[in-house]
């Protein structure tokens, strides 16, 4: 069996005490972050071990999401998802969506399309569980639209407050621009990790990510008054994560604010926004 500093970390930690784990594994690409497994097996293996830790700690009403990307052997492709999707279906967890994260920046390939978005797995553990789509809502592209017949003629037909999100979201990836780059190669957005934070909890629950890097949903987490846990390999990753939550507190990090367009037709070339 595989010594996986994650399971140490989530070994002591009680059954059931997490509403919400979020987090985004090595693709076992050879990262510098990682120790590169000699098969696709084996990694499926340790990811098995994880993924079952994580069963035990999610919550009853509790959310799991998986992001990942694909992983690439001479150059055939295994998108993750698909690769990791029966380890969950194995506990019993119900998939709700397949989300769609579509961003613009990226290694250029020459042998096939450069890849531009990579997906989340959001299972929950049952059918009686937290999601609340009000806090995540978009503003509506026609927010004057009003029914233009029936009982209720001229009156708003879209709901005020927004509307949903859909399963396609288009977020900027944390390239050397970004407000949020610290030195993690493939840090998460914040404001990608908040939409299953607001969506997925409520306040004071607590959230985990299992491989955590510098931080990122964590500091979602505490943005947003949820308790956040999470545990890396890599020391200076753990010391930027807390380094990140202090600045929170101190009101002093810069993020990326939720909702901001990512397209302004004003900048030069109708440029990408920070
Ligand atoms: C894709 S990165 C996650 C980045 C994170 N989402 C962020 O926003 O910074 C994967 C992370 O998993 C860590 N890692 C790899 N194997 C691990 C293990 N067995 N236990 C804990 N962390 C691990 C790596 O050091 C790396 O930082």
């Amino acid at each position: 069996m595989a010594c996986l500093p994650n399971l140490d970390f989530m070994r002591p930690l009680a059954d059931g005490s997490m509403k919400l784990i979020v987090t985004s594994p090595p693709y076992n690409i050879g990262k510098s972050y990682e120790r590169k497994k000699t098969t696709l097996d084996s990694y499926v293996k340790d990811q098995a071990q994880v993924i079952s830790e994580c069963v035990r700690l999610l919550h009853p009403n509790g959310s799991i999401c998986w992001q990942v990307g694909n992983h690439v052997q001479n150059g055939e492709v295994f998108p993750l998802d698909i690769v990791l999707y029966h380890l969950f279906k194995d506990h019993g967890l119900k998939l709700r969506n397949r989300i769609i994260w579509h961003f613009e920046h990226g290694l250029h390939c020459s042998g096939r399309l450069s890849g531009r978005h990579e997906t989340i797995l959001w299972f929950t553990k049952g059918n009686d569980y937290t999601f609340n789509l009000d806090p995540i809502r978009v503003p509506s592209k026609y927010p004057n639209k009003k029914y233009y017949k029936g009982p209720k003629m001229g009156q708003l037909s879209g709901n005020p407050l927004g509307k949903n999100p859909g399963d396609v979201w288009i977020l900027p990836n944390v390239k050397n621009n970004h407000v949020e780059k610290t030195i993690h190669p493939c840090q998460f957005p914040v404001e990608l990790v908040e939409r299953l934070v607001l969506s997925m909890t409520s306040p004071s629950d607590s959230v985990l990510d299992p491989y955590m890097g510098v931080g990122s949903t964590v500091v979602a987490a505490v943005m947003n008054g949820r308790n956040g846990y999470g545990c890396d390999t890599v020391k200076e990753y753990v010391d930027i994560a807390w380094q990140r939550v202090h600045q929170l507190r101190a009101g002093t990090l810069q993020t990326r604010p939720r909702n901001k367009p990512v397209y302004d037709p004003k900048l030069p070339r109708g440029g990408h926004t920070r």
